[in-house]
């Protein structure tokens, strides 16, 4: 397994591009299954968990070719002769599940394995099925899959989220663009991801209102045509790199970067003493002084705080000047980087959702291990001012949502590189 060696070495200066969004790209590759016809998307990034969403897609009979080294995502799902989204895939990549609302409301069946936990959380997918079935859907859980069945179609549904989840307004979102008549979906997720999904559906024929609020109306079409979408600028991506001249000094350019992605966490960063200003072309990051200050951080739904940039924000705190709280209030074990920025010399205690992060003058490198996607890049940045060499273990959770971090980083003055594992 590879490894990446960081080493504190002072200011960035430079820009760093911001690639489409992980997330945006997960839901919108299934809404290939929705239509016989084309869809096309551009500013895709090049993720081993598009390749893992790919090969699902490809293995329901879906074509997909990845053109311009994967920037392009041309689809087809003219001939879907398989409904059974099988375990072994589906346990890799939780967003799996995004194929069941498609498929059902394209040919009235699927089989889909549940995903199961991960190292966050149980996760669920509960209210996904209940969306569903609030459009008619009929379920059977057997052997760790979900048999659907839509026998005369999806019908229009009303159900209203007891929580906000992303994936299950996003599987009901789909699933609703062809059921018959209109659908309701109250407490919806207000994510970028969501916006785009919509804009995406209804370039393909899809009727649909309120995307971006907590009410989504949705009037079925009997057909989804074809269509080319850009995927989003990944918020998530764009916040991480941000905190890379917040945590080491200098000043960089996110190009791509848009504030209205992240609203919430620039506030947070503003309160902690980082500048942020729009240029033409991103987003320029400076630190104000020579320390951040303590901020307080609870995470929630858009527009809220981000839960996949808390890690991170963690690894900007444990040099504040002062002591922060943060809450995690979205997964149930989302503190994983905590023991191994602690091995960093960082001063954190983590109560149950609750992780109280006092600041220390400067963090020293260490050998620390990757455990999830986030967490994995929360120590990069921990050690790009840390004391010495900080060596990553396990980054194949890396490459599930960074593409090219090496080359990002160090195109703005950071000591970085990758070594190959057995
Ligand atoms: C999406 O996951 C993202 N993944 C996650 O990003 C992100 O952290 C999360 O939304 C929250 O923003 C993708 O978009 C592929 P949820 P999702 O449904 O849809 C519980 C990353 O790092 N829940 O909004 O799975 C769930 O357990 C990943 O890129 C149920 O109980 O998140 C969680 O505690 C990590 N039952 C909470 O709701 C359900 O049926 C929010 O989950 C569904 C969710």
């Amino acid at each position: 397994m590879d490894s990446i060696i960081v080493t504190g070495n002072g200011p960035l200066n430079g820009s760093i591009p911001i690639a489409g969004a992980k997330n945006a790209c997960l839901t919108l590759m299934p809404a290939t299954l929705l239509s016989e016809e084309p869809l096309t998307l551009t500013n895709a990034p090049r993720l081993s968990d598009i390749r893992t969403m790919t090969t699902l897609l490809q293995s329901l009979g879906a074509e997909v070719s990845g053109l311009q080294d994967g920037q392009v995502l041309a689809m087809s799902s003219h001939d879907i002769h398989n409904h059974t989204a099988d375990y072994d895939i589906v346990r890799k990549m939780r967003a799996s599940i995004l194929v069941l609302g498609p498929m059902l409301a394209r040919d009235g069946h699927a089989i889909v394995s549940l995903p199961g936990g991960c190292a966050i959380g149980a996760r669920p997918v509960d209210l996904h099925l209940k969306a569903l079935e609030a459009m008619g859907a009929e379920l059977d859980l057997r052997e760790g899959y979900v048999h659907a069945k839509a026998p005369g179609g999806l019908k229009g549904g009303t159900f209203e989220f007891p929580f906000v989840s992303v994936g299950a307004t996003e599987n009901a979102l789909m699933a609703a663009t062809l059921a018959k008549g209109t659908s309701v979906l109250k407490n919806a997720a207000r994510e970028p991801e969501i916006v785009d999904l919509a804009r995406c559906l209804r370039k393909m024929g899809a009727q649909i209102e309120g995307e971006g609020t907590s009410t989504l109306t949705i009037q079925g079409v009997d057909r989804l045509g074809g269509a080319t979408h850009p995927v989003v600028t990944d918020r998530i991506e764009l916040g991480t790199y941000m905190l890379a001249p917040a945590i080491a000094g200098g000043e960089v350019e996110l190009l791509g970067g848009r504030l209205d992605l992240v609203g919430a966490f620039v506030e947070k960063l503003d309160a902690a003493g980082i500048d942020v200003t729009e240029t033409s072309t991103g987003l320029m990051v400076k630190r104000r002084g020579d320390r951040v200050q303590a901020v307080d951080v609870e995470t929630e739904p858009f527009p809220g705080f981000p839960t996949d940039l808390q890690a991170q924000m963690m690894a900007l705190l444990c040099t504040a000047e002062g002591t922060s709280v943060l809450q995690e209030k979205i997964f149930e074990n989302r503190f994983m980087h905590a023991p191994e920025l602690i091995r960093m010399g960082a001063e954190i205690d983590v109560q149950g959702g609750t992780a109280t992060v006092t600041g220390v003058n400067r963090l020293k490198g260490a050998p620390v291990m990757a455990t999830d996607l986030r967490a994995s890049v929360s120590l990069i940045l921990a050690g790009l001012a840390a004391e010495g060499d900080t060596t990553v273990s396990r980054v194949y959770h890396l490459d599930r949502g960074y593409e090219h971090v090496v080359r990002k980083l160090s195109g703005v003055g950071a000591k970085i590189e990758r070594i190959k594992g057995e």
